[in-house]
């Protein structure tokens, strides 16, 4: 560096920690040297996060979260989303992005939180890092959530109708809840510029300070590997740890790597398969919305399917209370459920590779159990695998499977028969 740009430089660290954040951040924050490709979805999420920051950006230029009616009788936001495709120059690949970004952004995250059941990656001393995760999920969801009434089409209508009329079901407060919530006795106008507003701003504002969080609980205690063994605990001479390699370049490159495959599925996608065969966008989204008209089927969007059959399974009312109630409590459960693992998970070891048949066991029949219940939740009630065995008793059987993976693990993690964790990671 000449001697000028590092005065500048010295004068920027006398007033602002430029230099010793990339140190901390970057080249010299290290990180395990055996970081396998599970290890890409955390710098993939925050792309995904990029990616939808600058995408909504330009759609909010020319999207209109009006939903009275237009001279031809479509309304004013739906006709806006179809400005954007056919007369915004380039405004079609912008909202493409936006919409496979949201669905790439729940692929990511599940297979990022899913790397964290792989490796025990919420236990001591992370327990953080994974409370703020489930809060990101939680943020993702809503944002998620409002994020698709605003097309204004059909599902975004009546889906929302669907889960807001849910939160009457609450006890005392659920009635004059779900009417703040809508800003109006059904979905309407006041509904949608209050998503909107929810939508572009302050959720997205949680989502970023949590992530931040995200990061900072990361980068304070390090980060786990697929050993499950804490490199901290064994340093050299030069005081950093043995099995560490600095985070630039050696972790820059690899995520590269990462960034490059996703980005040629993810194109592959958004040039090809926007629709995403009807998962990505649902059909009946490209049909105004019509309050008058219900669609034969109501179905979210994939990402939310898993907890819809959660909601589904709860059918007989209890303790003189509505079986809604219960099913809003068993969605809620299945979320907030996941902030507790990191209390749950009673094993000595934290790595897949060193636990007992048991966990290997519980852990595939529960991604077998997310599965179906996130296929039953595309199908309507009536759905038969095959035409014969019927969907809803499996979806019920599955949604009891999905809580007692949880609240039997104190019980069976204790007892499973692990192999001795290794002193150093193995490569
Ligand atoms: C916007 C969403 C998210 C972003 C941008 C994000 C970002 C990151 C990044 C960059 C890392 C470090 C790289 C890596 O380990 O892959 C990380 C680690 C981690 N994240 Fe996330 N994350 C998100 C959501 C979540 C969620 C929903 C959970 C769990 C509920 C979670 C749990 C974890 C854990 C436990 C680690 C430490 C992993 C380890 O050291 O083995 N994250 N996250």
């Amino acid at each position: 560096m000449t001697t000028k740009a590092q005065a500048v430089l010295d004068w920027i660290d006398e007033r602002f920690p430029l230099t010793s954040s990339i140190k901390g951040h970057l080249t010299e924050y290290y990180a395990p040297k055996n970081f396998n490709f599970w290890y890409f979805f955390g710098s993939l999420a925050l792309l995904v996060l990029v990616i939808q920051i600058v995408t909504g950006i330009f759609l909010v230029m020319h999207y209109k979260p009006d939903a009275a009616l237009n001279a031809s009788g479509i309304p004013a936001a739906f006709a806006s989303v179809e400005y954007i495709m056919r007369d915004v120059p380039g405004g079609w690949i912008i909202r493409y992005l936006h919409s496979t970004g949201a669905s790439a952004f729940f692929v990511v995250v599940y297979l990022h939180m899913f790397r964290g059941l792989l490796y025990g990656s919420y236990r001591k001393p992370r327990e953080l890092i994974w409370v703020f995760g489930t809060l990101i999920f939680l943020a993702l969801m809503a944002e998620a959530f409002m994020g698709y009434l605003l097309p204004w089409g059909q599902m975004s209508f009546w889906g929302a109708q669907v889960i807001v009329n849910l939160f009457s079901a609450i006890p005392v407060i659920g009635p004059d809840l779900s009417i703040v919530i809508r800003g109006d006795f059904v979905v309407s106008d006041a509904t949608l510029n209050r998503f909107f507003s929810f939508h572009v701003i302050a959720v997205p504002l949680i989502l970023i300070g949590l992530v931040v969080a995200h990061i900072v609980a990361l980068h304070e205690v390090g980060s786990n590997n697929p050993d499950g063994v804490e490199i901290k605990k064994k340093k050299g001479a030069d005081g950093h740890p043995l099995d560490g390699i600095p985070f630039h370049p050696y972790y820059t490159v690899k995520d590269i790597v990462g960034v490059v495959g996703f980005l040629i599925v993810f194109s592959f996608i958004v040039f090809f398969a926007p629709e995403g065969g009807g998962y990505f966008l649902e059909y009946n989204n490209f049909i105004p919305a019509d309050p008058l008209k219900t669609p034969p089927h109501i179905a979210p969007v994939w990402y939310f399917t898993p907890f819809y059959s959660l909601l589904r399974a709860m059918v007989w009312p209890l303790f003189g209370l509505d079986a809604k109630f219960w099913g809003v409590v068993a969605m809620g459960a299945g979320v907030v459920i996941l902030a507790f693992l990191p209390w749950l998970d009673r094993s000595p070891v934290k790595s897949i590779r060193y636990r007992g048949p048991i966990y290997k066991a519980m852990l595939t029949l529960f991604v077998i159990a997310f599965a179906i219940l996130g296929f039953l939740g595309t199908k309507p009630p009536s759905y038969a695998f095959f035409g014969v065995i019927p969907g809803a008793p499996v979806a019920q059987l599955f949604s009891l499977y999905y809580f007692l993976f949880f609240i039997t693990m104190p019980w069976w993690s204790k007892i499973d028969k692990c192999k001795p964790e290794p002193e150093r990671v193995t490569g």
